[in-house]
């Protein structure tokens, strides 16, 4: 018997794929614990009067030739011709229980059609994606190849993410009744614009409750995303690299793949999502080379800027040891002719004016200090105002004949010629090759703009390209450490994850600013991952003017780091980095490990977000009060995520802010009684009935613990 319909299954979540004649996903939710393949006759379609004579599945190719009207799966053609393939399953395979492997052809139009599909059995994560092979002789050419999920109708709501720089990771929501959303990226980076990512749930979804599906595509080039509801009322998630005209021309035997996507479906809303996408990410992806945990970092960039002096960086980095800082990061500034940002970039030598003898005295004094040592690179890019422009004007990815603006002074290098790739890899493995660098923060500050190569779009090829590079990185160097930077977040997503172990999440860091950016950046990503640094007190890149307990107490729940001059830092604020720094180092096992909550809060102003770990023995809870409370009261915090069963003492670990009235003013008399001494409580209490929170001024923070007794 051929084999049509395969269910795979998690102990969270199920799909039910029918495999023949065309691969079409019928049920995609929570696990079953009995199932029998005559179930899904109760799904079966009547066909509405007045259109086709026939039911038409949306397949996971979702095929125009097949009579879908919606956004189709594949576009593209030979020559004007072989454009409306109809592809049908010649092969199903599972290579084990949790994979999936269907193989379609079009014999007529020439084309094959590989979908694979793989739910991961602890975390229920779905990830899958196409490969396209064209049969025929001639180019064909793909303007698109997209994955299409069907979703039921009850996910009548979809959230996205919009952003830019400096402001990242801002949630968005719509109802849509009727058409698409669609996302689109075409800056050449994964984007601050536009996470790659979509949610749809049941109307009101919140973080705590309602039924979830998330999807994100691993990839750090263009993309396209799209919610739409077809005009019989089915629904469905598309997502896809966006490819530029004639980008992508498949000769016979050629073979384009889809960047996977990764796909998680929840009953408990969103924070059931994001515990599945995080378990995924911590078993599959996340690559640490080192089992140690996640060391504290000092960059200089907002210390000292381009105002490298080797004797000073030693002194910042004493002082940086002496607060607790295990990992010592120079930024941008130290190559050859870069004094500023309009020059240098593509000349990757150590500038002999600022460092006459070389990097190795600084590496050297941070080591003697028991510190990692890392350096800032931004290898993609090219200054016009440098000797590699000036000896090779013809490396850049650009449109031959046409002008293009440059951005931060700065163009981009064309990673698909060899000449440029081999430089760039014999360049980064002298640095890394010639000094004992644990960790580098690989840069990407502008996008791409007419991106080709010898006149053909090239953007895929250059995200591939650097792919390839990191990765013989990795190779060669597989005890470096890598940090994706692109001005901020700009190149955050699963696929570069693949190759770096940290991301710096924004060039923002006001904690008021962080506090949204950090929260929307917790949905796709673990708190490992997420570079959090206490910048100066008053902010560069806004301002403001923040304590160091709000500026501590935001960063703590990141991978932490400082980015400022410690040698300039007065004494009170030294003692707070040294506090912070000495606070995340003994919560950092459990905050890098334990399952995060964010908290669903009557007061839009209070924003609670916590990590109880696995064993549910510990948690620690912070509650963030980002504006003025809208209520004259504090809310009531009930945790999630406990044990039912046990009792836990609950101490409040910090609140250097929280002061009732000051000057005869702020927002509190008295503090509730519970805050007076260490107190017990059952789970269940803490769960159901919970605990009557402290009001808090605008930009104060408090850090709640709970141990299991
Ligand atoms: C980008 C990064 C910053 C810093 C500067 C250096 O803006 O996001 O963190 O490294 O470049 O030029």
């Amino acid at each position: 018997m051929e084999t049509t319909l395969v269910r795979l299954a998690s102990p969270v979540t199920d799909v039910i794929v029918r495999c023949r004649p065309a691969a079409e996903i019928l049920y995609w939710g929570p696990h079953l614990a009995a199932f029998s393949p005559q179930d899904v006759d109760s799904l079966s379609r009547p066909v509405p009067n007045g259109r086709l004579d026939v039911d038409v599945p949306v397949t996971l190719a979702a095929e125009t030739g097949r009579g879908l009207f919606g956004s189709p799966g594949i576009e593209g053609h030979r020559n004007g011709l072989d454009a409306f393939a109809v592809l049908t399953t010649v092969e199903v395979r599972q290579p084990d229980p949790q994979q999936l492997v269907v193989v379609a052809e079009d014999s007529q139009a020439g084309l094959r059609l590989t979908t694979e599909l793989r739910l991961h059995a602890d975390s229920g994560v779905l990830q899958l994606r196409h490969g396209l092979t064209n049969l025929h002789p001639g180019d064909w050419q793909v303007q698109r190849l997209a994955l299409t999920l069907p979703l039921p109708e009850s996910a009548a709501e979809v959230m996205a993410f919009h952003g830019r720089w400096v402001r990242e990771f801002q949630p968005h929501r719509a109802l849509l009744a009727h058409g698409s959303l669609v996302q689109e990226n075409r800056r050449g980076r994964t984007s601050h614009e536009y996470f790659p990512a979509m949610i749809s749930g049941e109307p009101g979804f919140a973080e705590q409750h309602g039924r979830v599906w998330g999807v994100h595509l691993g990839w750090s080039g263009n993309h396209r995303l799209r919610a739409e509801v077809k005009t019989d009322g089915r629904r469905l998630l598309q997502a896809e690299a966006l490819y530029l005209p004639g980008e992508i021309a498949l000769a016979q035997g050629e073979s384009l793949t889809t960047p996977w996507l990764y796909a998680a479906c929840s009953g408990q809303g969103l924070n059931g999502m994001s515990q599945q996408f995080h378990r995924f990410l911590r078993q599959e992806i996340i690559p640490f080379p080192r089992a140690s945990a996640r060391p504290v970092h000092l960059n200089t960039w907002e210390g000292i800027y381009f105002e490298h002096d080797p004797a000073y960086i030693m002194q910042m980095a004493t002082q940086a040891a002496a607060l607790g800082v295990e990992r010592f990061i120079i930024d941008d500034g130290w190559f050859r002719g870069r004094d500023h940002d309009r020059a240098a970039l593509g000349d990757w030598y150590v500038d002999p004016h600022k460092y006459p003898q070389g990097l190795m005295p600084v590496i050297n004094h941070v080591r003697s200090l028991g510190m990692e040592f890392g350096i800032w690179v931004e290898p993609e890019m090219i200054n016009p105002d440098s000797d590699l422009y000036r000896a090779h004007p013809d490396w850049l990815l650009a449109l031959p004949g046409y002008l293009q603006p440059t951005g931060r002074y700065q163009y981009v290098l064309d990673l698909s010629h060899p000449e440029v790739f081999d430089y760039l890899l014999m360049r980064l493995s002298w640095l890394l090759g010639e000094h004992p660098i644990d960790y580098v923060k690989w840069d990407m500050n502008r996008e791409l703009v007419q991106p080709t190569h010898q006149g053909r779009a090239a953007a895929d090829r250059q995200t591939q390209a650097f792919y390839r590079l990191l990765d013989v990185l990795g190779e060669r160097f597989p005890q470096v450490e890598f940090e994706s930077c692109a001005s901020g977040g700009g190149r955050i997503d699963y696929e570069v994850l693949r190759r770096c172990h940290r991301f710096w999440a924004s060039d923002n860091n006001d904690a008021l600013e962080r506090q949204t950016i950090q929260r929307g950046m917790s949905y796709f990503f673990p708190p490992e991952v997420m570079g959090a640094h206490i910048g100066h007190h008053r902010c560069h890149a806004t301002g403001r003017r923040h304590s160091i307990a709000f500026r501590g107490l935001t960063a703590l729940f990141g991978h932490m780091g400082i980015e400022l001059d410690p040698v300039r830092a007065d004494a009170q604020e030294q003692d707070g980095f040294r506090h912070y720094v000495a606070l995340h180092q003994r919560y950092r096992t459990l905050l890098h490990t334990g399952c995060l909550w964010r908290v669903d809060m009557s007061d839009a102003t209070t924003q609670v977000q916590g990590v109880v770990s696995d064993d549910r023995a510990q948690a620690l809870f912070l509650v963030a009060q980002l504006a003025m409370p809208e209520y004259a009261l504090a809310g009531v915090l009930r945790f999630p995520g406990l044990d039912l069963q046990a009792r836990y003492r609950l101490s409040v670990v910090d609140h250097p802010d929280l002061k009732p009235v000051i000057d005869g003013g702020s927002t509190m008399r008295q503090l509730p009684a519970w805050m007076a001494s260490p107190t017990e409580f059952s789970g269940e209490w803490l769960m159901n009935a919970g605990l009557r929170l402290p009001i808090l001024n605008p930009e104060t923070a408090l850090l709640l613990a709970l141990d299991r007794l």
